[in-house]
């Protein structure tokens, strides 16, 4: 019997409509475009304004998808969000997307893990569906990073933006979808990339709010080295394992977190810049949503069977990469 893949088959974003550009940066912190786009590579992040959250993002990213796909809700018999930004502890973010687009037969829940967020749960879902049980997957994966951003602090607030993604994943016997995985986690990271409080180790309190812990807080010097060596040893351990060329790869794409991040991940790689999918510029580090967002803005340029490798470093630390065959 040929081995069952899991496909993506359909994919979906929600941006919200306001661009945070570097000039109104440079408005609330000591900053400037020039700093911001020489250090990072970011022009402008998308902001969700109002009383809306991660859910909202992802249930209109879900209801596109459906559509898009002629996929009834019913038909969904499981769903993972991919979120560092749940919209509270209690339910989970998969339970509240599963109302609001009217999913009444499917099971799931959150899966945290930071940047990596997208890239452990695809990992997942396809484990899933090569079970054989499920047939038809909701993926979302999107952040309200600016719920957890300090906008008073310089060393962070140029680097996030908000977004949602939603992908519709089905199980394939051809040979496309995701191939193989290599994926890692370890915590001795944790003093490097956290956000420290309104967890069971430091409950929220007058203290903790006055001392700014429920923003995410960064050595950026740090997170940066091990982001360079660790997305670069595992991509090209993926090309290795599967003796794949830079001619015979389709795109990198790579988390968004830094520009200069992905240019050296790309070179070790050994690849020309046009194999690299970056979209950093308009929507800075969409954390759980970086990847996905690429996917739907490359879709187009992809064929299928092309090869692509996904790779990521996040809080955690968390990292990895994913050989994945274009199925569409
Ligand atoms: O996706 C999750 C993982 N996160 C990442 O991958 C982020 C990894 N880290 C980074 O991307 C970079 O470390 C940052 C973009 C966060 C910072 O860039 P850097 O080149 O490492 O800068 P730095 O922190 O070493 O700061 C260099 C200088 C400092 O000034 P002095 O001490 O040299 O006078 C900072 O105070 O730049 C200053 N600086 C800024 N200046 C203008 C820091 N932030 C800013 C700013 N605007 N926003």
């Amino acid at each position: 019997m040929s081995k069952i893949r899991a496909a993506i088959t359909g994919i979906e974003v929600f941006l919200p409509e306001y661009r945070l550009t570097n000039r109104e940066l440079s408005t609330m912190v000591d900053t400037n475009d020039e700093w911001i786009m020489q250090r990072i590579g970011i022009k402008e992040r998308r902001i969700l304004k109002g009383d809306l959250a991660t859910s909202d993002m992802m249930a209109a990213a879900a209801k596109k998808l459906l559509e898009s796909t002629h996929t009834s809700p019913d038909e969904i018999d499981f769903v993972i969000a991919a979120t560092n930004t749940p919209d509270m502890w209690l339910p989970s973010t998969a339970c509240i997307v599963c109302d609001k687009a009217g999913i009444r037969n499917a099971w799931g829940f959150d899966l945290l893990a930071a940047c990596s967020s997208f890239i452990f749960a695809l990992e997942t879902v396809n484990k899933f569906v090569e079970s054989g049980q499920y047939k038809k997957v909701l993926l979302l994966a999107g952040d309200k990073m600016s719920s957890i951003v300090d906008y008073t602090d310089r060393n962070t607030c140029p680097l996030f933006g908000d977004a949602a993604t939603a992908l519709l994943i089905e199980p394939t016997t051809e040979d496309v979808g995701v191939m193989d995985h290599n994926l890692h986690a370890d915590g001795a990271g944790a003093p490097y990339l956290n956000l420290k409080a309104g967890g069971s180790k430091l409950p929220a309190s007058y203290e903790t709010v006055n001392n700014r812990l429920h923003y995410v807080q960064q050595d950026g010097k740090t997170v940066f080295k091990y982001a360079v060596s660790n997305m670069a040893d595992v991509a090209v351990e993926m090309m290795e394992r599967h003796s794949i060329t830079p001619d015979d790869l389709a795109y990198l794409v790579p988390h968004q977190a830094n520009l200069r991040i992905i240019d050296a991940v790309g070179r070790r790689m050994g690849l020309p810049p046009e194999k690299v999918m970056i979209n950093i510029e308009k929507y800075g580090n969409t954390t759980s949503a970086t990847i996905p967002l690429c996917l739907y803005e490359w879709k187009d340029k992809l064929k299928k069977g092309d090869k692509l490798i996904l790779a990521a470093f996040g809080g955690g630390f968390t990292w990895g990469s994913l050989y994945l065959k274009w199925a569409l």
